[in-house]
């Protein structure tokens, strides 16, 4: 399915590189106005600037948006661009496992800050800058391990609970203000984050036991953040959405 979202402005948190990387240049390929924030500047204004010689409008940003100053400067830079946010996609994360005893409280921290508490600061920002007439959407990045229980990845897991609960509330908070709130829910895309988690060869006995017998592509995960996005899910909401080959489905 292919989209016209010349009128969007979206914000993609952790887009430089991996999953929101290739969001940023999926969703400007669809005509809309991205802003591409990552902790890495190097990398956002890599893929900003990709997506700017392909024709595409986009913008780079350098910040941590585990920090509330810094998530709410962002985003009213970003709703200069065109008077308005249409949707934020909280994709930003620190993909890290490891066993409980291991867990060191800085970094413990660093991914509870980016992973739960930006995304009350999105929320934040969307309403601050979004346009109540046209509506707006925002997009959490939860994970299979949410529902389940694997072993050595206590910090991540806890966050990603935390992704779905959020989820939940603000759709019920925010679709009276027409903001629609969604999840995604992908599994096993080698991205350098998951590169960082898992070998080739877990990756190729990962496909074997995935229920479509394959990994995912971050095309996969783009599609279906693209169809979140779009008018055909306009009654779309507080929505969990597997993008993971039939992972949760079968355990
Ligand atoms: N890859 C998968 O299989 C998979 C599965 C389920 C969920 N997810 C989720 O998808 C999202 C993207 O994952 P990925 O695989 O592309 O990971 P990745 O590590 O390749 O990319 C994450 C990006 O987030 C950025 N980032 C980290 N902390 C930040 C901060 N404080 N402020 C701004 N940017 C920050 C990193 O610099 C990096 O560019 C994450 O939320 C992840 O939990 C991924």
């Amino acid at each position: 399915m292919s989209y016209n979202f010349d009128d969007k402005h979206v914000l993609i948190t952790g887009a430089g590189r991996g999953l929101g990387a290739h969001l940023a240049r999926h969703l400007a390929m669809l005509g809309a106005t991205v802003g591409v924030v990552d902790i890495d500047g190097g990398n956002a204004r890599a893929v900003a600037g990709d997506i700017a010689n392909a024709g595409g409008k986009t913008f780079a940003y350098e910040g941590d948006v585990g920090d509330r100053e810094t998530f709410l400067r962002t985003a009213a830079e970003f709703a200069k661009v065109g008077g308005r946010i249409d949707a934020i996609v909280n994709n930003a994360m620190i993909l890290h496992y490891c066993p409980v005893e291991q867990v060191e409280p800085e970094r413990l921290g660093a991914m509870l800050d980016v992973g739960i508490k930006a995304l009350f600061w999105s929320a934040q920002a969307l309403l601050a800058h979004y346009d109540p007439e046209r509506g707006a959407s925002l997009i959490n990045l939860a994970s299979p391990v949410a529902s389940r229980g694997f072993p050595n990845t206590s910090a991540y897991s806890a966050v990603k609970g935390a992704v779905v609960a959020f989820t939940r509330v603000m759709a019920a908070e925010l679709g009276p203000r027409k903001i629609r709130v969604n999840a995604v829910s992908p599994a096993s895309i080698p991205t350098p984050g998951g590169m960082g988690l898992n070998s080739p060869e877990e990756y190729e006995k990962r496909a074997q036991r995935i229920p479509l017998r394959r990994n995912g592509t971050e095309e996969d995960n783009s599609k279906a953040i693209a169809f979140l996005l779009s008018d055909d899910a306009s009654f779309v909401h507080g929505e969990i959405f597997n993008v993971d080959g039939g992972v949760s489905a079968a355990g």
